[in-house]
């Protein structure tokens, strides 16, 4: 197994959950669609797929988009998809320019205030903010949804401990059979990482990883009381 593609083998046990949240969605004809934080693509290349329009995947790690990039170009996709080394707080795309924005994982880096500002302006006027966030932080932000313009049209969350049971447990488990002496200093590099990850996740509550999709349209008329 290719040590760069460890984490994204046991990420794609996530798409099922992206599938869902884009199955709730009202149908649109070529919706224009943002993904925030695209990192490897996985998901984006996903949503090209289910909704046959057009996506800009932004990420601020190169490497991840270089890696995206070799995606696109295998598999053709190159009219379909942009993928762009950008900063959500920094990009300059017209105002309400797209349909969906997607962001999975991402925001509670970002920061959920200065987000769903940009995310705002950045919506046409109905349109929906999709969200794979832990629960628990979202919970801890959720006055955010309707001061910022939107309202929560729909959710779901994922199986309890899924994160663990699904990605971080059988990644522990492929991990313990990985010589680190046959490896480059950049697979090193990764695996370390990962381990490194794997024992934080471990010293947490697991509680903090229970994460749902939630689905917000915006709404100017909420906006104008704020
Ligand atoms: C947890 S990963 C999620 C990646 C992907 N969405 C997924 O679900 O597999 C978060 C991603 O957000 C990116 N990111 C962090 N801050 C960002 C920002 N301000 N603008 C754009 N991308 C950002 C990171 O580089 C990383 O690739």
């Amino acid at each position: 197994m290719k040590i760069n593609e460890l984490d994204s083998k046991y990420k794609r046990n996530f798409l099922k959950f992206t599938r869902k949240a884009f199955s709730l969605l009202p149908s649109m004809t070529n919706p224009k669609i943002l993904d925030i934080g695209c990192g490897t693509g996985q998901s984006t290349i996903e949503l090209l797929k289910l909704s046959n329009g057009s996506i800009i995947g932004i990420d601020i790690d190169k490497k991840a988009l270089d890696n995206f990039n070799k995606k696109i170009k295998e598999q053709n996709l190159l009219k379909k998809v942009k993928v762009m080394n950008y900063n959500l707080l920094n990009i300059k795309f017209m105002k309400e320019s797209f349909d969906i924005i997607w962001a999975e994982g991402v925001i509670h880096i970002i920061g959920f205030e200065k987000s769903f500002k940009v995310c705002y302006e950045l919506l046409k006027n109905n349109g929906f903010f999709v969200l794979h966030e832990s629960i628990k932080k979202l919970e801890k932000n959720k006055e955010c949804i309707e001061k910022n313009g939107f309202k929560l049209y729909d959710y779901f969350a994922l199986p309890e401990g899924f994160w663990w049971t699904d990605y971080y447990k059988p990644l522990e488990e492929v991990m313990k059979n990985i010589n680190e002496k046959n490896l480059s200093k950049e697979e090193l590099k990764k695996v370390k990482h990962l381990k490194k990850e794997i024992k934080m996740v471990k010293n947490i509550d697991l509680k903090e990883f229970d994460c749902a999709f939630y689905i917000l349209q915006k709404n100017k008329n909420m906006r104008s009381n704020y």
